[in-house]
């Protein structure tokens, strides 16, 4: 404790205090049988670990901590497990997202409450690995992530299975009489066969390809199944480098620059990622002064074609991308294209072109040549705007049917997806292939919380008639693994008075991606003597974390953040109550 660099550690502030304070911070730390000799100064290395029996894609993070502790120890630091909460995306009510905030909020306040010099991150499923990054941005202190891995791929009857992808597919397959409800019970157990979070491409697996991308995890992190015995030699390497980069001061305000944001929104469309990606990386952003506008999403896109051929755009599933040579080579195609800033800095100490120097593609199918790739550029996600949206709507054209990217057709509206849910049966539903499905008040203020609902399944009716898709518009989000012609993310939302709010069965909606329009062809005039009409839903809540949310939520072109949540609040020593 007498070296003058090391008694600058944020950590001594706690462990080389003097008299009662030190004696105090120490002594209760050495009912764990730590020696006096590892407060000596070197880094102590939180291990924020999101482990939970409640959020089953992050059950194991326990024993993948295990794997970051013997890094942290091997690079001469000091490692402290601790428990964030988790947000599951299956069990949790009203829905996972009305919680990353308060996760995020969580994250950064133990980190900086804490005598800790740097900080492992271990994620997995959807929310809980943008809650992570973004607590640890506000915080900035070194950081590096380590996500849980995604499950083997599931296998039904000899295919495989995805997970998400296939409920919506198996529960179409029972309402139009193809599968028994036997064979969906079954089925069921097939789709999940290890721990690790779904292994398609939906919003955990995105989220782990854009924070590789970003630069927040050591390459080849995100694509390792849960199960794969290199998954834990990766965290075991990320403990050893988190103690470097609390030496190298490398912060992830280094690393979260716009350049590395642009990085992760092209990859993001190379990857076939989720629509999820839009709010996280726009909170993200908001968290690090960063400018990212929805226009981005689209801008940025238009010349990346999608490498990656996995469900739910495609075919293959993660342990596929893992063996096809994962993210890096994905990476590295971009880099040929020139399609990535290759001179980040990440989490390596390294660039992002120094980082692929070694990647290799392995095999055509999986990960596709750029120049001859699974899907055409500007195949991804598209911004839409216009009286509907005016603050703008998203679509992922690859999950979508291509004759339906230009529609026109009247609106079936509904003020709650369970009002549509009540409906969707019935044979006599006046809906046929060329309605435009409403759902609203499924946005961040008015559901609350912004669930994964819009892609609502097709009524039994058309299904049963053949028909595979309809146009959806909605104020709420999609899972990353469903698939459909939906609008997702209409903002400003209908609970907040958005142009949804005003839509009325019959009226003409019209779509047209090409353009990136969505209209509602209905005059001003009426709309405005509509707006007479409207007036704001009664406030749902008095109290409790629901009442904040609802009071500081920000839109979905925002990124859904609290407002007061934005920025970066530092990691200086709090005051001391000893
Ligand atoms: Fe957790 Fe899909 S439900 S990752
Ligand atoms: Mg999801």
């Amino acid at each position: 404790m007498t070296d003058g660099q090391r008694t600058s550690r944020r950590s001594q502030a706690w462990f080389g205090a003097q008299g009662r304070g030190g004696m105090i911070y120490r002594s209760w730390m050495r009912n764990q049988g730590l020696g006096h000799e590892v407060f000596d100064g070197r880094p102590v290395i939180g291990i924020a670990t999101s482990a939970s029996e409640l959020a089953p894609c992050n059950a194991h993070l326990t024993h993948v901590a295990e794997a970051v502790k013997r890094g942290v120890w091997q690079a001469g630091g000091l490692p402290l497990q601790f428990p964030t909460m988790a947000t599951g995306e299956t069990l949790m009510r009203p829905t996972a997202m009305l919680y990353r905030n308060l996760m995020a909020m969580e994250v950064e306040e133990l980190i900086r409450a804490n005598p800790l010099d740097g900080v492992v991150l271990l994620s997995g499923c959807d929310k809980t690995t943008p809650a992570m990054l973004m607590g640890a941005a506000s915080v900035d202190l070194p950081a590096v992530m380590v996500t849980g891995g995604p499950m083997l791929n599931g296998k039904y009857r000899g295919q495989d299975v995805g997970s998400g992808t296939h409920v919506w597919k198996f529960e179409e397959d029972l309402k139009a009489g193809r599968m028994t409800e036997e064979e969906c019970f079954f089925a069921e157990g097939c789709m999940a066969r290890s721990n690790g979070h779904c292994m398609t491409m939906g919003t955990a697996s995105t989220m782990a390809c854009v924070a590789e991308a970003l630069g927040m995890q050591l390459p080849g992190s995100a694509a390792w199944p849960a199960v794969d015995s290199r998954r834990m030699e990766t965290a075991q390497a990320a403990g050893r480098r988190i103690v470097e980069m609390v030496e190298e001061e490398l912060r992830p305000s280094r690393i979260l620059t716009r350049e590395a944001f642009e990085n992760a929104v092209r990859v993001n469309a190379a990857v076939g990622g989720s629509t999820n990606a839009v709010i996280h990386l726009t909170a993200l952003a908001g968290r690090v002064g960063v400018e990212l506008s929805l226009a981005d999403f689209d801008d940025l896109v238009r010349a990346v074609p999608t490498l990656v051929n996995l469900m739910p755009s495609g075919t293959y599933l993660m342990e596929d991308f893992c063996y096809a040579g994962g993210l890096p080579a994905v990476l590295a195609e971009l880099l040929k294209g020139e399609l990535l800033h290759g001179d980040q800095i990440t989490v390596t100490g390294r660039t992002v072109a120094d980082n692929t120097e070694h990647a290799e593609r392995v095999g055509s199918d999986v990960i596709t040549p750029l120049d001859a790739p699974f899907q055409p550029a500007g195949s991804g996600i598209a911004v839409l705007h216009g009286n509907l949206c005016p603050d703008g709507a998203v679509i992922k054209q690859s999950a979508a049917s291509p004759h339906l990217l230009t529609h026109r057709g009247p609106a079936r509206v509904f003020d709650s997806p369970e009002a549509y849910h009540e409906v969707v049966d019935d044979p006599e539903l006046d809906v046929d292939e060329n309605t435009v499905v409403v759902i609203r008040n499924a946005g961040p203020k008015g559901y609350p919380g912004m669930p994964e609902v819009s892609n609502v399944p097709l009524p039994a009716k058309l299904l049963k008639a053949g028909v595979k898709d309809l146009v959806r518009v909605c104020d709420g989000r999609m899972s990353g693994t469903g698939y459909g012609t939906v609008v997702l993310h209409v903002a400003p939302e209908a609970a907040v008075g958005g142009p949804l709010a005003l839509v009325r069965d019959g009226d003409p909606v019209v779509l047209d991606v090409p353009n990136r329009t969505l209209h509602l062809d209905v005059d001003d005039a009426e709309l405005g003597r509509r707006r007479q009409l409207w007036s704001a839903p009664a406030e749902q809540y008095a109290g409790g974390y629901t009442w904040l949310y609802t009071q500081h939520v920000e839109q979905a072109d925002r990124g859904a953040d609290f407002g007061f949540l934005r920025g970066r609040r530092g990691h200086d020593v709090p005051r001391d109550s000893h």
